[in-house]
């Protein structure tokens, strides 16, 4: 039951009115205390509109690296609009933005010189697409239009991004056709092999084989390929360093860009700065988004090499790729250059790799103290446990359990705010301290268990 207030009660009638919210169905919503209304954060908790405070389980949507209420970030935001709000970005730079870019320069892999800034996630995908295609053009390839994904990835909702994806998560159905040339290659993951192969005898045959598709389709017909470093929609699998080793030699070879999507492994989140360096391995181009500002400001990039670069510098006005109006934005700049000195002075990178060492060890440890753990999978904060209605058999959870909303609801009463089912993720705020971290860990579990005796397992 809730306990709302009438003018509460007023605002929720008008949210289920008016405010689409885009993944959640609607009766789920209309349901009873079924619509949550956030008012504030502080560090990893979040409170909603009737004072009940959470853990933010999932950064959001693993983006929160410095963790809710910072004022120093809204002081930044404050200064920046008193003295620049905006400027044509298409013509002019502003302070910010070249800062910015500076930093990631200094930040990413050598090979990568030289930032666009656009909006979120999809954007800096569909720029990166774009970029790729217009590169080659510019080389006079132009036959080469194709990219190649994998099968379980997730890199966002604009028509270029929905066309790389290849993710239950996303609903392509209803927008199909796509764009033309998308084609997709079985994932990696050595826990579930697509090709019932076990690494290290299988040599990443998922990778050597990739070279088939490309010879089939033609090398001069592929612009790029795209993937996650670690796929969260993979099941935050982290495949061994051979496996994109492979996907660079096979990238050099054909003259493919290879993009690597960071929107959800950049600045942390893995326990390192980005997920390519896990891997020792440069990509040709990379997208950020997400934990570029910790949320405080829409703001995303795409990160090419040098190579890349100069191709466009020396082309004229043919190397113009055209704008975004909010792209280079001066406050979101200045807020996610704020954002990256605190992951640094705070040192939340390294934070993220030690509470995540930790971390692991009590999720695989829930594996001996519940039925239903089938298995826990991560590094850094982007954990996730796996749940199976019996490991032993392999047996999958029936529709008729409901297991997504007993979850979701099960963590809500605990005090944990997550996208619940049979795979729970583990992804707080990089700030998160040992503490913390253990008690999420405990509330997870008591989850879990509630789960296990409602449905009687
Ligand atoms: C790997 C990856 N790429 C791209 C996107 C799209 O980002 P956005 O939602 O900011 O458009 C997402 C979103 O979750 C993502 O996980």
């Amino acid at each position: 039951m809730t306990t709302l207030t009438d003018q509460q009660a007023a605002l929720h009638q008008r949210g289920l009115e008016h405010l689409w919210i885009p993944t959640q169905s609607y009766a789920d919503l209309a349901a009873d205390d079924g619509l949550l209304v956030i008012r504030k954060g502080s560090g990893i908790f979040l409170e909603d509109d009737q004072g009940r405070e959470y853990i933010d389980a999932m950064s959001g949507l693993w983006l929160v690296a410095v963790g809710h209420g910072r004022e120093e970030l809204a002081d930044i935001a404050h200064r920046q609009m008193s003295e620049l709000a905006y400027q044509n970005t298409f013509a002019y730079a502003n302070e910010p933005a070249v800062e910015l870019a500076s930093k990631l320069a200094d930040l990413t892999p050598s090979r990568l010189r030289k930032a666009v800034f656009v909006n979120g996630g999809s954007e800096a995908v569909d720029t990166a697409l774009r970029i790729a295609k217009h590169y080659h053009f510019l080389k006079g390839n132009k036959k080469k239009f194709k990219t190649i994904s994998r099968i379980g990835s997730y890199h966002g909702m604009t028509a270029g991004a929905l066309s790389v994806n290849a993710s239950t998560y996303a609903n392509r159905a209803p927008y199909e056709p796509l764009v033309p040339g998308a084609l997709h290659v079985p994932n990696v993951n050595c826990d579930r092999c697509p090709y019932e192969k076990t690494y290290p005898e299988c040599d990443v045959f998922c990778a050597r084989t990739i070279e088939d598709q490309i010879r089939a389709q033609g090398p001069d017909t592929i612009a790029a390929m795209i993937a996650e470093p670690i796929s969260t929609s993979n099941g935050s699998y982290v495949p061994p360093a051979a496996y994109w080793r492979t996907l660079r030699e096979l990238c050099d070879k054909y003259d493919i860009v290879l993009i690597a999507d960071e929107v959800i492994n950049g600045f942390g989140r893995t326990g390192r700065w980005f997920g390519m360096n896990h891997f020792d391995v440069e990509p040709d181009i990379m997208t950020f988004a997400k934990q570029l500002s910790s949320g405080y400001s829409p703001i995303a990039a795409t990160m090419v090499s040098d190579e890349i670069a100069r191709t466009f510098e020396d082309a004229g006005p043919e190397g113009s790729i055209g704008g975004i109006t909010w792209g280079a934005n001066p406050v979101a700049c200045a807020v996610a250059l704020g954002n990256l000195e605190i992951i640094e002075r705070e040192e939340l990178v390294e934070n993220s790799a030690r509470i995540g060492e930790h971390v692991r060890s009590r999720l695989v440890a829930l594996r001996e103290e519940h039925r239903t753990v089938h298995q826990t999978r991560g590094t850094g904060l982007m954990q996730v446990i796996e749940l199976k209605r019996n490991p032993a058999t392999g047996e999958d959870f029936e529709e008729s359990d409901q297991v997504s909303q007993r979850v979701t609801q099960y963590l809500r009463d605990e005090g944990v705010l997550a996208r619940g089912g049979a795979s729970i993720p583990y992804a707080p705020p990089l700030t998160v301290n040992l503490e913390e971290a253990d008690e999420l860990v405990n509330r997870i579990s008591r989850a879990i268990a509630r789960l296990e005796t409602e449905l009687g397992l």
